[in-house]
Parts: C-alpha cells; structure tokens; sequence
C-alpha cells in the first residue's frame, strides 16, 4: 500500500444475504491534483469496530468525512445499511442523490469530533 492513499484495505467476504453497514465502491477522492483515495473498496460489517491506521496524511480523516457527508468523491458509490448516501449508478452513468436524500441518510450517521473539548479539566 502506498504511504499516501489508500488503494486497499483487505476484501471481506459477506455471507449471502448480510447487508454490511458501510460499503465503499471503487471510491475516488481528490484535492485538486492530489488523489488521496485511488478506488478504495471498503466494507464495515454491521457491529464490527474497525480502527484507520495510516500515516499522517494518508486519508483516514477523508474518508471518516465521506462517510459524513462532508466532502464528496470524484467517482465511485458509498451505501450504508444498503442505501445508496449521495450517488446512485443510472444507465451506467454516475447519478447525484438529491439533497433531502442525503440529509436523511445523515441522520443515521453520527460523530465524535476528535478535539471537542467535552473534559476541560
Ligand atoms: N480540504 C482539503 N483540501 C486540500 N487537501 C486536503 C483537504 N483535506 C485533506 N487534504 C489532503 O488529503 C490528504 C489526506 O488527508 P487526511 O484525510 O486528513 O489524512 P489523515 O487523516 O490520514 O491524516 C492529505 O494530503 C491532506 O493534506
Ligand atoms: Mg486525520
């Protein structure tokens, strides 16, 4: 694996039926000129815990905000609990999901923002 992007993260195999609870499909992000993740394929079972490690730099905090809906990908699909989060693919085409979509699907996703300062003391 290269140290600057994510190209792989190992394949899951599901069982037939099991709907997973994040599913990430040859997903491309960019900044500008800079491909930070190369069509990760991702998959997160429903009640796993899984750990990002990974160099600073290397797109672990990306691909946390994706999921968020924070920032959006160049290309690919991401579908949690089986439901398409912001594209669907159409006639072969890469459809945008509309608005109200998304913010409904955010709705089933929450986070913990790493420097919130919950325990000043
Ligand atoms: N908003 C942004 N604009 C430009 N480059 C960004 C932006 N966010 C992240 N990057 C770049 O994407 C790469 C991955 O960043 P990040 O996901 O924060 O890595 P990690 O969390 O693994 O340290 C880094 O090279 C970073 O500089
Ligand atoms: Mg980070």
């Amino acid at each position: 694996m290269p140290t600057d992007s994510f190209t792989h993260t190992g394949a899951i195999e599901l069982a037939e039926g099991e709907t997973p609870a994040i599913r990430f499909n040859r997903i491309v992000k960019r900044f500008g000129d800079h491909t930070v993740l190369d069509g990760l394929d991702f998959t997160v079972r429903k009640g796993d815990r899984v750990t990002l490690i990974g160099p600073s730099g290397s797109g672990k905090t990306t691909i946390l905000r994706l999921v968020m809906t924070l920032e959006e990908s160049q290309d690919g699909y991401i579908l949690i609990d089986d439901k398409p989060l912001t594209h669907i693919e159409k006639d072969g085409k890469r459809v945008a999901l509309k608005d109200k979509h998304r913010s409904q699907m955010r709705k089933r996703i929450g986070m913990v923002f790493q420097q919130f300062n919950l325990f000043p003391n």
